[in-house]
């Protein structure tokens, strides 16, 4: 059987969507430039911020569940004190946590992956497990995973929109983080630095 050739993206002609997909990629090289707040909010709402529907968010959530908390370390944003912020999807909304510079301490829970500590704001998933394994027992972990790598993605992609460097991080000392954010029952699956690229 002959192979079927599909038609490769014309990227003159690709759609806005299109060219965010096809020009992601990670960036660990960060300028000093501050990022406004706006962006931010544009940002963190792509990963769990509510939609045109009633009580839904912009990523898939097993059981509608949402066991997704998200938290914001802040460094360079205008419009904004230095400090450990958490999203409250419902209001859009940070709710403050703690005060001070603290991508330093970020960078050392992330196995000193210094790069981290010129990011403008951090953010970071962390999972409720229970509150899905409730309905789904052990499954429901692979599922919270799961819609933590659908936050990334929507991140990843509007931040190439907004020309801004980010990537994923995964290796991290989970204790160190689960300290650092005081996240009690929650546990971190993945950060994500943001600045605009040096
Ligand atoms: C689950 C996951 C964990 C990752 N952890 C790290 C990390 O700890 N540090 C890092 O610099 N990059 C990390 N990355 C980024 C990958 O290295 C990167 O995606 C890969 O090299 C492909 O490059 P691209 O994203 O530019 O396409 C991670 C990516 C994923 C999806």
């Amino acid at each position: 059987m002959d192979l079927i050739y599909l038609k490769k993206l014309d990227t003159e002609k690709a759609n806005t969507l299109e060219k965010s997909i096809y020009n992601r990629c990670s960036v660990r090289s960060f300028s000093g430039k501050p990022v406004k707040l706006n962006t931010l909010s544009k940002i963190i709402w792509s990963a769990q911020g509510m939609t045109n529907e009633p009580k839904r968010r912009t990523t898939p959530s097993a059981g509608a569940i949402y066991p997704l908390e998200l938290f914001i370390i802040s460094r360079n944003i205008t419009d904004l004190e230095n400090g450990i912020y958490h999203y409250l999807p419902e209001d859009h909304a940070l709710d403050p946590q703690k005060e001070g510079r603290f991508t330093e301490s970020l960078a050392r829970a992330c196995f000193h992956q210094t790069f981290i500590q010129d990011a403008a704001f951090a953010i970071i998933i962390a999972g409720d497990f229970e509150k899905t394994k409730q309905k789904y027992s052990e499954r429901g972990e692979r599922y919270v995973f799961m819609e933590a790598g659908h936050a990334c993605q929507n991140m990843s992609l509007i931040a190439t929109n907004l020309l801004l460097a980010t990537v994923v991080i995964g290796a991290f000392n989970d204790k160190e983080l689960r300290d650092l954010l005081n996240l009690g029952d929650w546990y971190p699956i993945a950060v994500m630095p943001f600045a605009y690229e040096k």
